[in-house]
């Protein structure tokens, strides 16, 4: 049987929640709300099939996959990003299953991967655990249990869209705090005027409630099995670019450089329809990304600065 992997939000459509609920929840850096807001999230991630998830991310065949095109462009960003440093311990904020250990190790890093979601953590142990220079802990990004000035290179990849715009700026002291000066860290977001997430964030939440019954009728005949991996229950931020830098400047951090990747211009569920089609023409775009007028059409970008 086929499995397609699929990004969406449909019960936020179905349940009536707003694009940036989850922002607009919290009043304040520490309130019980912005607690309420990070255990909704750990509770959606320990909810995930980890192992799965991690599947999801590392193993798809890369033609076939648009959200695995996403994934390997991301990951080719990051290990380039990374490829002047001279190893040393890396950290992992949000980490996930973890499946930036591997190539982190390959590179001569010593890797500590730090996530909210027990589950995701374990899923780590499970597949890297026996490995030497590898290590997860539970943890929150918010009060990271490592001491200042110790980290040679932090990654926050996929992260902060789950962090509200109210809490960012106190994720990235915390993260800047762990970092040596010198020290490099990466973070990847996603990029609000994309085609793919302006669909997916205006237009689409009616369509996305008749995918959710195609999806269940598809599920049902059981000649493919569709499996779903959205944030339900709240939305992921988008992000612009110059926000992003003059947060992260603000933060004491400064610019080494900014990528923008996946060309993926066909919206959500569409690509994943017909993957082969979506992932062609993204590979196909880009290289226009480089460009500035163009780089509007990329998923997300990623943004590497030193401290
Ligand atoms: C989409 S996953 C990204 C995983 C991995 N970084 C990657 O890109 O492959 C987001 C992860 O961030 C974690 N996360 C969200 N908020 C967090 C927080 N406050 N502290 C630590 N981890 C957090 C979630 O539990 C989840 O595993």
């Amino acid at each position: 049987m086929r499995v397609i992997g699929i990004v969406s939000d449909y019960r936020k459509a179905r349940g009536g929640f707003r694009r940036n609920d989850l922002g607009m929840a919290i009043e304040g850096a520490q309130s019980p709300a912005a607690d309420d807001a990070v255990g909704r999230v750990a509770r959606y991630f320990n909810s995930l099939d980890a192992a799965a998830y991690a599947d999801h991310y590392a193993h798809e065949a890369l033609d076939t996959s648009p959200s695995a095109y996403f994934f390997q462009r991301r990951q080719a960003i990051v290990m380039g990003v990374l490829q002047s440093s001279k190893g040393g311990r890396i950290l992992d904020v949000g980490c996930g299953p973890g499946i930036f250990a591997g190539p982190c190790l390959e590179r001569g890093f010593r890797y500590h991967g730090i996530d909210l979601a027990s589950r995701m953590i374990d899923e780590g142990h499970r597949r890297f655990g026996n490995l030497e220079g590898i290590e997860f802990t539970v943890g929150d990004a918010r009060q990271l249990p490592i001491p200042s000035d110790s980290i040679d290179a932090l990654l926050c990849l996929g992260m902060l869209e789950y962090v509200s715009q109210e809490q960012e700026a106190l994720y990235l002291k915390e993260m800047a705090r762990v970092v040596k000066p010198g020290g490099i860290a990466v973070f990847s977001f996603l990029n609000a005027r994309s085609p793919h997430w302006l669909v997916n964030d205006y237009a689409f939440p009616i369509v996305r409630s008749c995918l959710w019954h195609i999806k269940e009728a598809l599920n049902k005949s059981k000649l493919v099995a569709v499996r779903d991996f959205s944030a339900k229950g709240f939305s992921t931020r988008k992000f612009r670019p110059n926000e992003r830098m003059a947060l992260l400047r603000a933060t004491g951090l400064s610019l080494v450089g900014m990528t923008y990747f996946s060309a993926n211009v066909l919206p959500p569920h569409i690509d994943s329809l017909m993957p082969r089609q979506s992932v062609w023409a993204a590979a196909k775009l880009e290289p226009l990304l480089a460009k500035p007028s163009l780089s509007w059409l990329g998923q997300g970008f990623i943004v590497a600065v030193r401290k």
